[in-house]
């Protein structure tokens, strides 16, 4: 019988114990539901609510319960709902009745919501330690080819030559927006709701600041009704994944161009790459696609929460179980991802030739020409029209911008001079981009060094 059957006078149907159970998958709360109970029943023996010896024996017998957890021993019992009533009653079955006392002043609806917020602060610290990783291994490519070029695109078409390592940097830089927003998270995440009881506190005289220290919180949600209701931690941090998921996604999406043929600009060891069952030829960057589409999970998490929430009035509701698998699947989704991004990137080789000679077009200079014009005071405007036409001339005669002679420049660009035919170098291109922020070697270097060193601090 679970551990509510007080009132009862028969137990669950068969079906009602499969739509209600979460044992199944709240299991993995199980450390921090232990931690959780520890700090509750030290705090009980302190304040004198239960005796300081059951409090012992409580301490005692959840360390054996946590070991026997620890040790794939435990025994789960799906008649008894979910991880903090299968812990409970196991620990009373070894300790006996001291173990009665620990639900003293507590309820499921803030041992949940505390579990929850012990398992995300978790989760939050190792997702960002596997961000840094994944940038210090994008750092590691753009250091070993730091002098690499190619074109950079806008719309997919080719637009101005770049350094491949500033390409790479801009993800780190968009990954480093993503661990900071799981730094500012952790903030919210880390304050108390144990002491909300169901609802509406306690008519004991609990201590939820010992329990907040304890714990390690920060805080201790000022509010009962708030600390049982929502799930905003949750959302905000499943709304953080999934940005981070979209920047993983959108760099695999670049890196599966890059493997294509068309592009042919990289290598991706074998290691991570897949063959096809019929195509004997194919090498496949499988592990870029399923980054890509596991975003989709990870959006729908959040998704399937924000619904769940909408509707529900103050303050716990049944509903609110549902707000674990989709988390689980999000975190464990990217965590995975992130890894194998992580080392799929040492194994990544760079076709330069290629990425050079596409990087070689003389059209991607357009611009550098046009700010030529602007050097010498034309205004932007006409200069961008004089070197259209330039482009246009070039194109009907069926050569490129750099088979033109001064002469032929000169028919759309009249202020032309002999510097302007030694504009299309792509090298030179990135060269002159030297401001802060841009593409010039000297600037990447100064960014790779930036980088560096923050990534080392850790
Ligand atoms: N398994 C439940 C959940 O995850 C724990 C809280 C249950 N509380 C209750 N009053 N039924 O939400």
């Amino acid at each position: 019988m679970p551990l509510w059957d007080g009132r009862f006078q028969e137990g669950p149907d068969a079906l009602v114990l499969r739509l209600s159970e979460s044992i199944s998958y709240d299991r993995r709360l199980y450390p921090f539901d232990i931690q959780g109970s520890m700090a509750h029943a030290k705090m009980l023996a302190r304040q004198g609510i239960i005796p300081p010896e059951d409090g012992e024996k409580i301490l005692q017998g959840l360390a054996q319960v946590r070991e026997e957890l620890d040790r794939g021993e435990f025994v789960f019992h799906t008649e008894m709902e979910d991880i903090h009533m299968n812990v409970e009653s196991r620990l009373t079955q070894l300790i006996g009745a001291a173990g009665a006392r620990l639900h003293t002043g507590r309820s499921r609806n803030d041992q949940i919501a505390t579990d929850e917020r012990l398992y995300l602060r978790h989760v939050d610290d190792q997702l960002q330690g596997e961000i840094r990783g994944f940038q210090k291994a994008l750092h590691a490519l753009a250091l070993q080819n730091r002098d690499a070029l190619m074109p950079g695109f806008t719309h997919l078409q080719h637009a101005q030559p770049i350094l491949f390592a500033h390409h790479l940097l801009a993800y780190v830089e968009m990954l480093e927006r993503d661990r900071e927003r799981l730094a500012d998270t952790r903030h919210r995440i880390n304050r108390l709701p144990l002491g909300a009881g169901a609802l509406a506190g306690s008519t004991l005289p609990l201590d939820r600041e010992f329990v907040a220290r304890e714990l390690g919180f920060e805080a201790v949600l000022q509010n009962s009704m708030d600390a049982v209701a929502d799930r905003d931690v949750s959302l905000e941090f499943l709304a953080d994944l999934s940005i981070l998921a979209m920047h993983l996604s959108r760099l695999a999406e670049d890196i599966i161009l890059w493997f294509s043929q068309e592009f042919a600009f990289v290598e991706i060891g074998d290691a991570f790459t897949t063959g096809s069952s019929l195509m004997p030829q194919k090498k496949n960057p499988d592990m870029a696609e399923l980054t890509r589409g596991k975003t989709g999970r990870v959006y729908g998490a959040l998704m399937g929460l924000l619904t769940t929430m909408k509707g529900l009035p103050l303050t716990y509701n049944r509903d609110l179980q549902e707000d674990k698998e989709g988390l689980f699947d999000a975190v464990d989704t990217v965590s995975l991802v992130l890894r194998t991004l992580t080392a799929m990137m040492a194994t990544v080789k760079l076709r330069r030739e290629r990425m050079e000679q596409a990087a070689s077009d003389p059209a991607l200079m357009a611009t550098d020409l046009a700010e030529a014009l602007v050097r010498q005071g034309v205004p932007f405007r006409e200069a961008h029209h004089q070197v259209g036409r330039f482009v246009a001339s070039c194109q009907n005669r069926g050569i490129t911008l750099a088979q033109a002679d001064l002469a032929l420049m000169r028919e759309s660009i009249p202020t032309a001079t002999e510097e302007f035919l030694s504009l299309f170098d792509p090298r030179h291109s990135t060269q002159a981009r030297n401001l802060l922020g841009g593409t010039a070697p000297a600037q990447v270097e100064a960014q790779l060094q930036r980088w560096q060193q923050t990534l080392s601090q850790e």
